[in-house]
């Protein structure tokens, strides 16, 4: 049977089903009223008749819903001029939760100048989960320190530049949110892999990356500068990625 066909006969059992009278019991002349007694059953008989008629009408006119005429997704349809079922969205939708009017938060720009600094505040919790979304997608190339020699590139992928050289360093923070969102060169994009927040979140660790290998020793706690200088002081020490050296 055509959809068509289908759809005519849905239709035409939902219409024998909502007419009145189609179904449950008729009076012979058509009416539903009783016939006139006393005052009391005057009053009782359309109550009953009304309970009857309702008992019936659930029993036998039953409209499953699964049944009910309606065009599966994608399905053709004559009732629109372009016989599309699934309707186009209408112009200017969006999705709940995808309303990117923050320019420069989804873009790291402001017209086509990228931004200097991050559009989000610097915390802990936003260092950490940088540091370990880093190190599940970018560490694999450019290593956990950033130097640029993580292991596949250590298997043959071309060498990325390591994020410590003064070029980078000088890099506005936009730059590598757009890296990571547009690619560049021979690195693909994370757009896909990686959301604008934690996008930021990494700007936010690779920016720490690079102030760990220039930090003044003045500036660090007494017991900081005391492991630095143990560190350096002892021969065949293993050296982290917070070494000072370049
Ligand atoms: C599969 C390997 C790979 C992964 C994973 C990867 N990159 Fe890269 N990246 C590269 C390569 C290769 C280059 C150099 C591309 C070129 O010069 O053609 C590069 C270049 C860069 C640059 C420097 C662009 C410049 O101006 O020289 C930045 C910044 C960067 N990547 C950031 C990231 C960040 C952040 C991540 C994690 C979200 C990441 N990359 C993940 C391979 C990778």
């Amino acid at each position: 049977m055509s959809t068509e066909k289908r759809l005519e006969a849905r239709g035409s059992r939902l219409a024998a089903g909502l007419r009145p009278g189609a179904c449950g019991p008729v009076q012979p002349d058509g009416s539903r009223r009783a016939a006139p007694g006393s005052r009391l059953r005057t009053r009782v008989w359309p109550a009953l008749a009304l309970l009857a008629v309702t008992a019936l009408a659930g029993a036998g006119c039953r409209q499953d819903m699964h049944q009910a005429p309606r065009l599966d997704p994608l399905e053709q349809s004559d009732f629109h001029a372009d016989q599309r079922a699934s309707r186009p969205l209408v112009e200017g939708t969006v999705a709940r939760g995808f309303l990117r009017d923050d320019k420069i938060f989804y873009t790291g720009k402001v017209g086509t100048a990228l931004v200097a600094d991050m559009p989000v505040p610097v915390s802990r919790e936003l260092l950490v989960r940088g540091q370990e979304r880093f190190d599940i997608y970018c560490s694999p190339c450019h290593g956990r320190t950033g130097d640029g020699n993580g292991m596949i590139v250590q298997r043959g992928l071309k060498q990325p530049p390591s994020f410590h050289v003064e070029r980078l360093r000088a890099e506005a923070d936009g730059y590598f949110f757009d890296v990571m969102t547009n690619g560049f060169g021979a690195m693909q994009d994370y757009s896909a892999q990686v959301a604008p927040a934690d996008r930021w979140a990494i700007t936010a660790y690779v920016r720490a990356l690079q102030y760990s290998r220039r930090v003044e020793a003045a500036r660090l706690s007494d017991e900081d500068r005391r492991t630095l200088e143990g560190q350096a002081g002892a021969p065949g020490a293993p050296h982290g990625g917070s070494s000072t050296h370049e």
